[in-house]
């Protein structure tokens, strides 16, 4: 009997897990098309373990043992983890708080990916950002293309295929400045100016260098927007 209910158990977790991790990576969660996986990788380190994608998100391994998140210290405005995560399927994928099995099952995937018993530190983001930053300074100017080109793949295509309509809009033969602002604002969510609908995430300067997003816009200018 006891092995029966232990047994029961262990199956009940891991389905629950399963379920969990399938939410994670299902592009149908919210509204946008855009799934947890497009911006956030599940190991410990991106570099080594990643698939090579370069995500505006950080990792979410160790997720479910840091001590507060979204830099919210004393924990007022997101208590729970879940609560933290309904940030992002709000802003970032035009849904609803989670509710039921889909927030139950998703905070039991979080756990999993957030193994031993020791507490992780929060990542710090680098917002990059001063407001009126000028774009057009030469920070962003003058990338190269090549390395750029790669970077694009990593980091941009699964949005914008080959600088072309996708998830979001067409940017080939963008001007560098636009590309930079855009990059590095997103929805504006990390400079607190959310954009109406607007969805699309910055990337900190600790997601990408300032001398990575001129590369990347030194590309999109040599694709053509025809
Ligand atoms: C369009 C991109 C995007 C999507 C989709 C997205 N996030 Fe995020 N998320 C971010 C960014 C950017 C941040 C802020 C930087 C960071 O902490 O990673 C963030 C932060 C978080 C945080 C806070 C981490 C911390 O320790 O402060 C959690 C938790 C989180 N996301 C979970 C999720 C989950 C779970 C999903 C899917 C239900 C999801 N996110 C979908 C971009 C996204
Ligand atoms: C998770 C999906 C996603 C990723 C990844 C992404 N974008 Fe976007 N991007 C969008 C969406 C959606 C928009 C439309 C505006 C909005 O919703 O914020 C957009 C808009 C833009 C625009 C403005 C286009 C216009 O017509 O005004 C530029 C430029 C841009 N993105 C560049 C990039 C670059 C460069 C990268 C890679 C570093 C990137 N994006 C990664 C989703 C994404």
């Amino acid at each position: 009997m006891f092995v029966l209910a232990l047994t029961l158990t262990l199956a009940a977790q891991s389905s629950e897990e399963i379920a969990g991790r399938r939410a994670f990576h299902d592009p149908g969660l919210g509204k946008n098309g855009v799934a947890c996986s497009d911006c956030h990788a599940t190991v410990k380190d991106e570099e080594k373990e990643g698939d090579g994608r370069l995500r505006a998100g950080f990792s979410l391994w160790g997720v479910a043992k840091r001590k507060f998140w979204r830099a919210d210290v004393n924990r007022t405005a997101h208590p729970t983890l879940s609560d933290a995560v309904d940030v992002c399927v709000q802003i970032f994928q035009g849904g609803q708080p989670l509710e039921g099995k889909k927030r139950t099952d998703l905070a039991a995937y979080l756990k999993v990916i957030s193994p031993g018993s020791a507490p992780q530190p929060s990542p710090k983001i680098e917002p990059a950002l001063v407001a009126d930053l000028d774009y057009s300074r030469s920070e962003y100017r003058g990338g190269d293309a090549d390395r750029g080109r790669e970077l694009f793949y990593a980091a941009c295509h699964g949005c914008h295929p080959h600088g072309k309509v996708g998830l979001g809009p067409a940017i080939a033969g963008k001007n560098f400045a636009e590309v930079a602002r855009k990059v590095r604002e997103g929805n504006g969510l990390l400079r607190g100016n959310r954009r109406g609908s607007e969805w699309s995430p910055a990337y900190g300067n600790n997601r990408l260098s300032s001398p990575q997003v001129a590369d990347i816009a030194a590309f999109i200018e040599t694709l053509s927007s025809r």
